[in-house]
This record gives structure tokens, sequence and C-alpha cells, in this order.
């Protein structure tokens, strides 16, 4: 057994010897992780936290889960690796499983070892399919890392990364941000599909592969799309012969209330990516869901793509594990149901807090948005930061509260574990760190 590590060693040898993502190397204060149960993971002195956000939005059924860590041991004992043009008895399982679980006509699944990795083979396979080179995709988006994905996202992490790879297209999202573009959201919704339309004529709708969104949008705002708009897509998609993808990396296996976001729509994608709550992040791995038609046409043409640790026994063992778990635990219920309690804390803290603007959630997918006064301009600007913000963020760590605070928003995503007795103790916690931006509102 090694030694157990206080604090400051792990953070002062962290910094020294490893890279931090995102981050000026100078400005990084890691949180120290010893353990982790359920909603809760601890540092080396004991101090406690409430996961409230999954740590990075991704450990969908909560920490430390007895069934699957026992499922990795098994897999570790019966085959721990096996080169990808092998067949294996987990690969054989979990393709059935993740087929019968997904709708249909989603059936054939490619696994990377992540989101960026699934995003990067879904245009790939999009590509190869349609013959065609464009990708459409939105501002108020993140698609990975990697040198296409990132810049195929629309926020400020692709600027040092441009100039942008060739042949990406970005459209506004449906959710006006600045100005209103109509009454309300289902007709916003549709004139913004009458905009994403123009711009397709103009740059020719036959030179699109794809156009690649998150069913729900994740870190630039969770943002549900307005009714119609996923529709909308469908349609413009089959008219001009493209395809539609999903992005449920942060979005799917469960939490929005359903396994997969798209589901709360009158759709199904032609293909559909996911990674982090796939195996809740307790190993790394992600995948392509591909339609029928999309899966067909590699029947009798090459998939030109591949990885090492494709299809990884280890990493599918633990996939597995984990779906059976959500399923069996009644986890996607868990969070349809606790929506309600989230937006009816929402609505007690609009109540008590001037800086409280607005919050969002579908599911256990929940975003709040903070105000500097009563026009509702952001407690910070886009991409900025603030001395309330950053009080605010303090705050939340002095209280054991860790969560994802970006801009003026923060988000509530709590594994799909928790309690309402849990949900409830930890919006009363948060009231009382917004007690110090409220010190900041301009009356
Ligand atoms: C919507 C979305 N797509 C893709 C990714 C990239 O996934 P990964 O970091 O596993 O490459 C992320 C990561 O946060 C994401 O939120």
């Amino acid at each position: 057994m090694t030694e157990a590590m206080s604090s400051d060693e792990m953070i002062r040898l962290c910094k020294d010897h490893t890279l931090y993502t995102w981050a000026k190397q100078s400005a990084v204060h890691p949180v120290p992780i010893a353990r982790a149960e359920g909603i809760y993971f601890w540092t080396p002195d004991g101090k406690r936290y409430t996961d409230f956000n999954s740590q990075l939005m991704s450990v969908n059924i909560g920490h430390h889960h007895p069934k699957v860590r026992d499922a990795i041991k098994r897999q570790a004992d019966e085959l721990v690796f096996a080169h990808p043009q092998s067949a294996t008895a987990v690969r054989a399982r979990v393709g059935k499983l993740f087929a019968d679980i997904t709708p249909n006509p989603i059936n054939t699944f490619f696994f990377t070892l992540g989101g960026a990795e699934a995003n990067e083979n879904a245009l790939r396979a999009a590509k190869l399919m349609t013959g065609r080179q464009k990708i459409l995709v939105r501002h108020r988006a993140y698609h990975g890392a990697t040198n296409l994905t990132i810049n195929l996202t629309g926020d400020p992490r692709r600027w040092p990364n441009e100039p942008s790879a060739p042949g990406i297209v970005r459209v506004l999202d449906p959710q006006p941000y600045k100005y209103s573009f109509g009454a309300d959201d289902e007709t916003r919704a549709q004139q913004n599909l009458l905009y994403l339309e123009e711009i397709l004529m103009y740059e020719n709708p036959k030179s699109f592969a794809a156009i690649l969104v998150e069913t729900v949008t994740g870190t630039n705002g969770i943002l549900p799309p307005p009714k119609g708009y996923m529709e909308g897509l469908r349609r413009i998609c089959d008219e001009h012969g493209i395809l539609l993808i999903c992005d449920e990396v942060m979005a799917g296996f469960g939490r929005t209330g359903k396994l997969y976001a798209f589901e709360h729509f009158n759709i199904v994608p032609d293909i559909v990516t996911l990674a982090k709550g796939l195996t809740s992040s307790y190993l790394p791995l992600g995948a392509v869901g591909l339609s029928d038609k999309v899966a067909d046409f590699f029947k009798e043409n090459v998939f030109a793509g591949g990885l090492t640790y494709n299809s990884h026994p280890m990493l599918l063992a633990c996939a597995e594990a984990n779906v059976q778990v959500m399923l069996e635990e009644g986890m996607i219920e868990n969070a349809a149901r606790l929506e309600h309690v989230m937006k009816d804390e929402y609505k007690k803290l609009a109540a008590r807090h001037p800086t409280f603007k607005k919050g969002r959630a579908i599911g256990l997918f929940g975003m709040i948005d903070l105000q500097k006064n009563s026009k509702g301009e952001p407690l910070c600007a886009y991409n900025g930061t603030s001395v309330a913000m950053t009080e605010f963020a303090k705050a939340l760590d002095a209280h054991g509260i860790f969560t994802f605070v970006r801009w003026n928003s923060f988000t509530c995503i709590p594994p799909l574990c928790i309690t309402e007795e849990q949900l409830r103790e930890t919006f009363a916690t948060i009231s009382k760190c917004l007690e110090v931006t409220d010190k900041y509102f301009e009356s």
C-alpha cells in the first residue's frame, strides 16, 4: 500500500510535473481529491465536497459504485486487451446491449476513447458516406479539443487554435442573447431555422456532409432546444441529404431524464456521439452510434479510421456495468423527477437573491445565470470574470460545494443518484453563497 499523501504535497507535485488543461499553469489551484463516494468527494485532509458538477459533467451514476468497480476487476481477470480486429465476448455483449437500448434505426457502434474522438469519427463517417466536405455547427457549442473538434467548437476555447479547418460554417443558436428574434420560443426557433436554411442556400446545401449540434448545449449554457427546433433540423437535413449528428457527450446517458437527450424530441439523428456518462468516467470511453443507413454504407466501403484502443475490453466492461446500474437503480427516472425539485429551488433562490437572474434545467442538467442589476445585465461579461463571481467561487469552495463557475453562470449537474433531500440541502448552501454576490447588486 502506498503511503497517504498530504494535500500540499499532492498539489505541489502535480503542479511541478504535470500540465493542467485550459490554464496558465501559475494560475491553477487544483482541488486535491483522495476518495469519493456517491455525490461526495473528500480531500486528503478529510474536507468533504458535494460534487455538484459530477466532476466534469460525467460521473452520472455517482462515485465509486461497487458494481462497476467489480465489473472492471472481473474483466481484468478475464481479458485485459484484445486488438481492434478481434472479436471478444464483452464487445459482442455491449454492441448488442447498446443496439437494444438505443432507438431505431441506430444499431451499430464504433468505440473510441472519448468525446472528441467520437466526433472526429462521426464526421469521418459522414464525409465518407456523403462524399461531401462541409460541416455546419453553432456558436454556443463545444465539441472537443482535437484539431478538428476545437474548430467545430463555437466558444472562445477555439480562438487560440484558429485559423479554423476549412469547410466549417457556423450559425447562431436558436436561443437569443442580445437580440430578440420573435415573440416566443417556438416562433424564434422557426425564424432561426429559416435563417439557417438561408445560410445553407448561400453556402450550397449539397456541399454539406453534416449538421453537428449538441442536442442540449452543455458548457455554453445548458440550453435545451426550443420546441420544434430539432424537428426542423431533421427536416432540413432530410431535404438536402445532410446527416444530422447529435453530440450527446454531455447530454446523453441519463443526464436529461432520458437515456438520450434526443428522445425528448420527435427525432432520431443519423449519428449520435457519446462519452462521459457512458462509463460515468470510471474509464475513458467514447462511442459513435450509427443508424442503419450509415452502417450499411460501410458494409461495402472501407471505414477509413482506426484506434489501437478501439473496443477495449476493460472500457466496454465498464460501460456495460454502468448502463446496468443506471437502469436497475432507476437513475434516469430520478433525474426526470428531480428536475422539478431543481426548478422549485430556483424559484426560492429567485425570491431571495436579487443577483439570481435565470435558471434552466432538463433532468439533472442545470445552470443558473447571475445578474448585476434589475436590467438583467450579467454579473460578468461573456468570456470575462468579475470580483463578484470570483468571491462567489470562493464561497462555494469554503462551503464544500464543487461546481463549475463560468462567466456569470454556474452549473447544477449532480450525479443522477442524488436524493431530493441532498439536492435541497445543496441549494440551501448555494443560497448562503449567493449572499456574497448580492452585495454586488447595483440596485
Ligand atoms: C458536448 C461535448 N462534446 C465533446 C466533448 C469532448 O469530449 P472529450 O473531452 O472526452 O474529448 C465534450 C467535453 O466536454 C463535450 O461536452
